[in-house]
């Protein structure tokens, strides 16, 4: 059976802060995919939250890129933003930076991930979603899922997945995309997506099969409206077992905290601490950023599931790791490499500041 999963999520109000959701939000969002489900247009869906943005998930047969898909989503984000407007919620209505939709949430704000698949006869999906973080933070867990021997060890032992996978890499600062092979491409892709600020894994493919194994959100919130709106929290889509990696193939990466940028104000680096739905309230810092992971079985279209993946206490050292980590972070306050780069970072002063005191400056 032919079917879409999709995966579309914005920031609609923080609650308290940018911390987390409020549950009137969720309360809604759920409203709003029970009438899609019971009409028919939706199979299934679930409606969760990671710190303080809104997550629908949702399966159909519209095919990805559906306007009436992406319409329910954004009306969805409408009410709550009206929701969040009464609440006074902070930063109600952040994501959404038009006015009226026009066919496609993309470039509009929300986050959206999406695969067309054919369900197999089981269907192990995994479903990843940040906060206080911006797309690039799947590069590396992608890169060790579906190309490193060390991490996933069915590279090497699992005929079905020794051919390797390719993956689509995006250049999110000049919208062009390549795809590069695994593993003969690894040295060439690396020069790319190491650098995760401007080049972001968008798809990956078992190369075999050609069936598309992993589809992530790579907007990049900031580029779209030139100026500061939030973090793009991205999210992730995976498929698993068979000829994909293993469910334990594809945690174990979050098993070490890597470091993303994101945290305090967007302007930081910080570890990405995994964690259970109930824990994704970035408080510390507004952080350290987290990332979430839902399981699910499909059943034709239906959502069995999920299981909260990172609610395990095999993850308890991961947290604690990034909990070292981030204490030596903040010791930087506010300096480099805590401190991101000049131009990356999402709050600036350093135009005003710098012509405050241009005649000060004096040749060296
Ligand atoms: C980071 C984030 C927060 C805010 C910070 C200031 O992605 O959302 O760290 O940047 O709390 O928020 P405003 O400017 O909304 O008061
Ligand atoms: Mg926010
Ligand atoms: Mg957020």
């Amino acid at each position: 059976m032919k079917l879409t999963l999709s995966v579309i999520k914005a920031d609609i109000g923080g609650y308290v802060g940018h911390s987390s959701s409020h549950p009137d939000l969720l309360e809604a969002g759920e409203k709003w995919m029970a009438k899609a489900k019971k009409s028919g247009f939706l199979i299934d869906y679930h409606v969760t939250r990671c710190g303080d943005d809104l997550q629908l998930i949702m399966t159909h047969q519209h095919g990805e890129d559906n306007e009436k898909v992406h319409k329910l989503a954004w009306d969805t984000f409408v009410d709550c933003t009206n929701i969040a407007k009464k609440l006074k919620l902070h930063g109600a209505g952040q994501d959404m930076l038009s006015d009226a939709f026009s066919g496609n949430v993309k470039g509009m704000g929300p986050g959206v991930a999406e695969m067309e698949i054919e369900e197999r006869a089981a269907e192990t999906i995994i479903i990843f979603m940040a906060d206080k973080t911006a797309s690039g933070a799947w590069n590396l867990p992608l890169y060790k899922i579906f190309a490193d021997p060390f991490n996933t060890i069915g590279l090497v032992i699992a005929s079905n997945m020794h051919s390797g996978f390719s993956f689509e890499v995006h250049d999110v600062k000049e919208s062009k995309k390549i795809v590069f092979n695994t593993p003969e491409e690894i040295y060439d892709m690396l020069v790319f997506i190491g650098a995760p600020s401007r080049f972001a894994v968008k798809n990956v493919y078992h190369r075999e099969s050609g069936q598309i194994a992993a589809a992530s959100s790579t907007q990049r919130l900031s580029r779209m409206a030139g100026r500061y709106v939030g973090k793009d929290d991205p999210v992730c889509i995976i498929r698993s077992q068979g000829h994909f990696p293993a469910v334990g193939e594809i945690l174990e990466p979050f098993a070490h905290p890597h470091i993303v940028e994101g945290w305090m104000r967007g302007s930081h680096n910080g570890p990405l601490m995994p964690v259970a739905v109930r824990d994704s309230n970035p408080s510390r810092f507004d952080g350290p950023p987290r990332v979430i992971a839902a399981g699910f079985q499909l059943s034709d279209g239906k959502l069995v599931g999920p299981r909260d993946m990172f609610d395990d206490v095999a993850f308890d050292k991961a947290r604690d790791e990034a909990n070292v980590i981030a204490n030596i972070l903040r010791n930087q306050g506010p300096f480099e490499p805590h401190r991101l780069p000049l131009d990356e970072m999402e709050y600036t002063t350093m135009p005003e500041v710098m012509n405050k005191l241009k005649g000060r400056f004096k040749k060296i």
